[in-house]
């Protein structure tokens, strides 16, 4: 929050996406100031930076960006920025970064730049398949620069290839990473997240509301610090960054399959899923009539799912750490430390689902925080983002 990036955009028809991802990079509660080559201005004005909230914007070299409050433009942003993010990035300069050339506003700027540089290319195919390009590629990751490959796809001119700037989210993404501490780097951890659902005839199952946003919140945050990622993810609509592995299951039976084969390699492991307890005896792999019943009523017959959390409890070695997720509607601090001892945990975050502003479906979370050492913290009602990143302090920072 409050951190500071510059962004610097070059000529190329993708520059008009660099306004998506300064309105993002406010929305996650960043400074944004730019600099645009001139031929950027030329696809999109610098006003309209400006007019989004931009400040300050650089353009020329000799024509000082009017808010700056220093008279060496191409120095400022490596004195106040956090980050720089160059995107799009065109193959000219490309070049003049990985030869260190310092004949623009933004070539001065960011050879000046002392902390993170990030660089996400947009060009036609033929362009970035050039061997000059590539060693141009190969020279910036040699000189630390963060890359983020180009997308495959239609181009403007109209080739299909690689070239297609990366979506805004895995720029901004980088952006983010590179704004937060690595102190989780080197660790492997799993998350579960989202519903499972177990069929009862051909066209209906058993489920709940859980749409997996603590789950993403836990692994983005993760991510973000650095640890290396697995996401095991029942029914859900989220995407994530290309970085994070995602195995995509539908019931429990294969997501417990999925943890077990995975848990021995984890450092760390964190199940939010809502995972049913109980699935329903199967009518058959056809659809339920209703004449199958004539109007007299059903009953389904459930049997127990495996408890996921538990067995990686058992399996647990010394070293590897295990969150779970309790989500009650009574006797909260007691039944969270319940499940802390029965399932071998060292910690356990348990929430008052019938709360509002805490559980399924909504962006918050008011949790009651366990840990094995007796400690024991309730939280204020949070966004989940602030949860998963308290959580992951909690059990690996101590
Ligand atoms: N969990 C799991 N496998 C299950 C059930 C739950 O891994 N079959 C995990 C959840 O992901 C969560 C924790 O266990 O991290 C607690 O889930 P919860 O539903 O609150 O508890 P249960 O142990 O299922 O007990 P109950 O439903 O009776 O409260």
């Amino acid at each position: 929050m409050g951190k500071r990036v510059h962004l610097g955009v070059t000529g190329s028809i993708a520059a008009y996406k660099a306004l998506d991802l300064l309105r993002l990079l406010q929305e996650a509660d960043c400074r944004v100031s730019a600099t645009l080559t001139e031929s950027c201005a030329r696809f999109v004005a610098p006003l309209t930076f400006e007019a989004l909230g931009a400040a300050p914007v650089y353009t020329s070299m000799f024509d000082e960006a009017p808010d700056a409050d220093t008279a060496f433009g191409h120095l400022e942003p490596g004195q106040e920025a956090d980050v720089m993010a160059i995107a799009p990035a065109s193959a000219n300069t490309l070049a003049r970064l990985a030869y260190g050339l310092a004949d623009d506003m933004l070539s001065c700027q960011a050879l000046a730049f002392p902390g993170p540089k990030i660089v996400a290319p947009a060009m036609n195919p033929r362009m970035w398949e050039a061997p000059a390009t590539r060693r141009n590629w190969d020279m910036l990751g040699e000189l630390g620069y963060i890359r983020v490959l180009p997308g495959t796809g239609f181009v403007a001119c109209g080739d299909t290839g690689t070239g297609r700037l990366a979506p805004m989210e895995e720029i901004l993404t980088a952006v983010l990473k590179a704004l937060s501490p690595q102190d989780l780097a080197g660790r492997k951890v799993l998350i579960t997240l989202g519903p499972t659902r177990e069929s009862w005839d051909a066209v209906r199952f058993w489920s709940n509301p859980s749409s997996g946003t603590m789950g993403a919140c836990m692994a983005m945050a993760a991510h973000l610090r650095g640890a290396e990622v697995t996401v095991v993810a029942g029914p859900t609509n989220l995407t994530f960054p290309g970085d994070i592995s995602v195995v995509s299951v539908t019931t429990a039976r294969q997501m417990f399959e999925a943890c077990a084969d995975l848990w021995p390699g984890m450092d760390a492991a964190c199940l939010t899923a809502a995972v049913a307890d109980y699935r329903p005896v199967p009518f058959g792999d056809t659809k339920f009539k209703k004449t199958s019943s004539a109007g007299a009523g059903i009953t389904v017959e459930f049997e127990p799912n495996p408890d996921i959390l538990k067995s990686l409890g058992q399996a647990k070695k010394d070293g590897q750490k295990l969150i779970g997720f309790a989500a009650e509607t009574d006797n909260v601090k007691e039944e969270a430390a319940r499940k802390l001892a029965a399932k071998n945990l060292d910690l356990i975050a348990a929430n008052d689902i019938s709360r509002p502003g805490s559980g399924f479906g909504v962006p918050t979370n008011q949790m009651t925080v366990l840990d094995e050492s007796g400690r024991m913290e309730t939280w204020p009602q949070l966004p989940k983002t602030e949860v998963a990143w308290r959580l992951w302090d909690h059990l690996l920072l101590g």
